[in-house]
């Protein structure tokens, strides 16, 4: 087996391969109107498959952390802490995204450094030290071991269990995740929100919260503030500068900002900037942005109207709004006003997973 410290070099370069092949996405034409976020077609088997795979902790090297640890569906797919945990003895930098509607983005992460597909970000999420830290040799064993696990690879298509199959369901498993039900797509709307509609559009929120998800995909510096716990946690700090020594990050040693972006550019212009997040199921979703340091909607909407962070590359966009305490309330109610309903029930989470069976004898030789 390798040492964890290998597996970070691995994996790491593989991430930078990877980042230096993600071209920005294409500012795509975005929609008048926004409406309810469109589903999107699934295979129900490899979905079913994906769905135990998410919740699986057999999917991590010390069997502790499942994707579900960190991405929790009572929190919309979040952990409700301002920074991530990692794999033991690692903690991350960065706030846990929402995984609802992530199948549709172009590029994923705060910093959009994966823009190929959902695969990608699976194995990635597996594999890094940060994560999951796995070895995908043994997880495949692992699996094999599983009669449940035989019988749904086969079911889906996939043959017996391997990597590739566990990195198509789980993405597959991820398109079921779509936001229903919320007041702004059914009509329910109170008047405060409708108000609050009326601002967000007024105060130029929808040039870069647009379409139905209610971002643009790009990245943009606002000037969000620093977390300190990054650099005061060694955990953490370390976790940062590996991070940055293998994207290539100039200076990363004594670096004490995260650059965002710019790992996609190495442009001074883009140091700071973040991909927008989507603005549905923020109800669920707190604390707030890329490094979770702004915790209720209040405060983001305070922040806003304050004309944001300060940073020499802050978006001209990002002005003071001086709107009355009774607008800010109003912005918030809208905001609110995009979470629909959890997905919590039994469609979205595996149900207990039954590990007992009994071990394969002589295992090597067994096929299945
Ligand atoms: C230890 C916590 C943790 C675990 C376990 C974890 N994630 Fe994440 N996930 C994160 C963090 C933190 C980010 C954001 C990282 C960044 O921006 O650099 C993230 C980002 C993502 C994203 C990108 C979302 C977006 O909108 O950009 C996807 C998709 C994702 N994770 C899926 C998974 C899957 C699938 C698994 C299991 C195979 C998993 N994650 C396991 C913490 C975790
Ligand atoms: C120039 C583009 C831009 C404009 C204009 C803009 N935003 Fe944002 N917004 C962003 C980016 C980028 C982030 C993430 C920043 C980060 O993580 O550091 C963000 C984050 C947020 C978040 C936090 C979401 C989360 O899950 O963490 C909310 C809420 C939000 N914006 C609401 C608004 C509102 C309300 C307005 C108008 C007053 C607005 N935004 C205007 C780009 C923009």
């Amino acid at each position: 087996m390798m040492t964890k410290a290998r597996t970070w070099f691995s994996a790491l370069s593989t991430v930078s391969l990877l980042t230096i092949c993600a071209a920005l996405p294409v500012h795509q034409a975005l929609a008048d109107e926004p409406g309810p976020v469109e589903a999107i077609e699934f295979d129900p088997a490899k979905a079913a498959l994906g769905k135990r795979l998410f919740f699986d902790p057999r999917l991590s090297g010390d069997t502790e952390l499942s994707c579900a640890s960190c991405h929790q569906p009572e929190l919309g797919f979040t952990d409700g802490q301002a920074l991530s945990d990692a794999y033991a003895g690692s903690l991350h930098f960065r706030n846990v995204p929402t995984l609802i509607n992530s199948a549709k983005r172009a590029a994923w992460f705060h910093d959009g450094r994966i823009g190929t597909n959902l695969n990608d970000v699976t194995r990635e999420s597996i594999t890094e030290t940060y994560s999951m830290n796995m070895d995908m040799r043994l997880m495949q064993e692992r699996i094999k071991q599983d009669p449940v696990y035989i019988e749904m690879f086969e079911a889906a298509g996939f043959g017996e269990p391997s990597n590739g199959g566990v990195r198509n369901a789980i993405p597959e498993y991820l398109k079921t995740l779509i936001s229903r039900g919320a007041p702004f797509d059914t009509g329910e709307m109170s008047d405060e929100a409708k108000a609050g509609y009326e601002l967000f559009n007024a105060s130029g929120c929808n040039s870069c919260h647009a379409g139905e998800r209610f971002t643009d995909d790009l990245p943009h510096n606002i000037g969000v503030g620093d977390n300190p716990d990054i650099w005061a946690t060694p955990e953490r700090h370390i976790t940062f500068v590996t991070m940055m020594k293998f994207l290539g990050v100039e200076n990363y040693m004594n670096l004490r900002a995260d650059p965002g972006a710019y790992i996609r550019t190495h442009t001074a212009d883009t140091f700071g900037t973040f991909m927008t997040p989507t603005l549905r199921e923020l109800t669920y979703t707190a604390p707030y942005m890329h490094n979770g340091t702004l915790a209720t909607l209040e405060d983001v909407v305070a922040f806003y109207n304050a004309g944001g962070g300060d940073d020499e590359n802050k978006d001209p966009r990002i002005k003071p709004l001086n709107l009355s305490e009774t607008e800010q309330a109003q912005l918030v109610a809208f905001l609110k006003a995009l979470s629909g309903e959890p997905l919590t029930g039994p469609d979205f989470v595996a149900e207990d997973i039954d590990t007992d069976y009994a071990p394969i004898e002589n295992w090597q030789d067994a096929t299945n």
